[in-house]
């Protein structure tokens, strides 16, 4: 069985719905903090099976060790997505940051060496290399100070899984994801907005459907063909599909290293202005947008050299920014027609 921290969050939710049809069976732990238990009905329509589920807080160690004593002994590996991940409240409230992103990987260590689970898989950032002085940017790229305390806790996060893979059996792989976007092809899972978005496309859709007023695009004046900044965006279910890659190279690889780190985009990037005229020309809808300031904290630009993935994970990218962009579209769609 593997176990999935965070399994009903954004980038948890695809992966659990990849590894179970895939034949593999799941256990979430979620305290929920950022996601609907309703996540569970979804998984189980698309994936014909309902995940063992743990509401617990992993900060909480006792209450972890408790779920562990249950699925402990059958549990042989782990994906760990539980973690805050608003950039600018990470600004506000930095040791909330630190406590609940750093304390639920040393409790989820701890018991990892305590049932002998060598096998996990760490949700990780772009955010780690900062604004890199040349692009593409790979795995050798060195990493920069972070920008805001949820990016440190990735870099920190990484350092500890690091230590004790030489030590304590564990063999890990930290993905390096670029920026998220899309849903599922059923629209039953997708990104759920909680409050007024802070990234890119829920503000496009959401936008789109009325529900906001108008799109800031947050400046125009970078150093990059239309002024706007450049990201690498990849489909979610591009994504999922790389924990299942990352899961078995773990399982079998015998070249592998104790701890391994991959980049997970497109190897392409699109700037702001581009991903609005591709949601508007695939969807057929408008997105009303004017230019504001720039974004304290946002970088020019950053894109992948996904060679090392498409090589040792055996994965790449092969959904479209059209393709996630109406599958954003027929998400919020039908999020706001259950909301009506
Ligand atoms: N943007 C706008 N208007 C908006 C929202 C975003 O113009 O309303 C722009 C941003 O300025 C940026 C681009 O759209 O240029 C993408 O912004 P997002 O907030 O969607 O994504 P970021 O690249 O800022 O952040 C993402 C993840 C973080 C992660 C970071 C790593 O959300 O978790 O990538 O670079 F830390």
């Amino acid at each position: 069985m593997v176990l999935v921290t965070g399994g009903t969050g954004y980038i948890g939710s695809h992966t659990v719905v990849e590894l179970m049809q895939n034949g593999m069976e799941v256990a979430i732990v979620d305290d929920l903090s950022n996601s609907d238990v309703s996540v569970l009905d979804a998984i189980e329509s698309i994936a014909g099976k309902r995940p063992v589920f743990f509401q617990v807080d992993m900060v909480d160690a006792a209450a972890f060790s408790q779920v562990m004593s249950e699925i402990g002994p059958s549990i042989r590996s782990v994906i760990h997505f539980a973690a805050k991940k608003a950039v600018g409240e990470s600004v506000q409230q930095p040791l909330l940051y630190y406590r609940n992103n750093l304390y639920s990987l040393i409790n989820l260590l701890t018991e990892m060496k305590k049932y002998q689970i060598s096998d996990l898989v760490f949700s990780s950032s772009c955010t780690v290399y900062g604004q890199p002085d040349k692009m593409p940017v790979d795995e050798t790229t060195p990493r920069k100070k972070a920008e805001s305390p949820y990016g440190n806790t990735k870099a920190i996060c990484e350092d500890i899984i690091e230590d004790c893979s030489s030590v304590n059996k564990l063999k890990a792989i930290s993905l390096r994801y670029f920026n998220p976007i899309g849903a599922h092809a059923s629209a039953l899972l997708g990104e759920l907005p909680v409050g007024v978005p802070n990234n890119l496309v829920p503000y496009v859709t959401q936008t789109a459907a009325g529900v906001r007023q108008k799109l800031t695009v947050f400046g125009d004046d970078y150093p990059t063909e239309d002024g706007t900044c450049i990201r690498d965006y990849i489909h979610v279910v591009d994504l999922a599909k790389a924990h299942l890659r990352a899961l078995i190279r773990l399982d079998q690889s015998k070249e592998s290293a104790s701890y391994e780190v991959f980049n997970i985009g497109t190897g392409s990037g699109s700037s702001v202005l581009e991903v609005i005229n591709a949601f508007v020309r695939s969807t057929g809808v408008d997105v009303p947008y004017s230019v504001g300031p720039r974004r304290q904290g946002d970088i020019t630009e950053v894109y992948a050299n996904t060679a090392l993935a498409n090589k040792k994970l055996n994965w790449t990218a092969e959904l479209s920014l059209e393709d996630a962009l109406c599958s954003s579209w027929n998400w919020e769609k039908n999020y706001r027609s259950k909301q009506a």
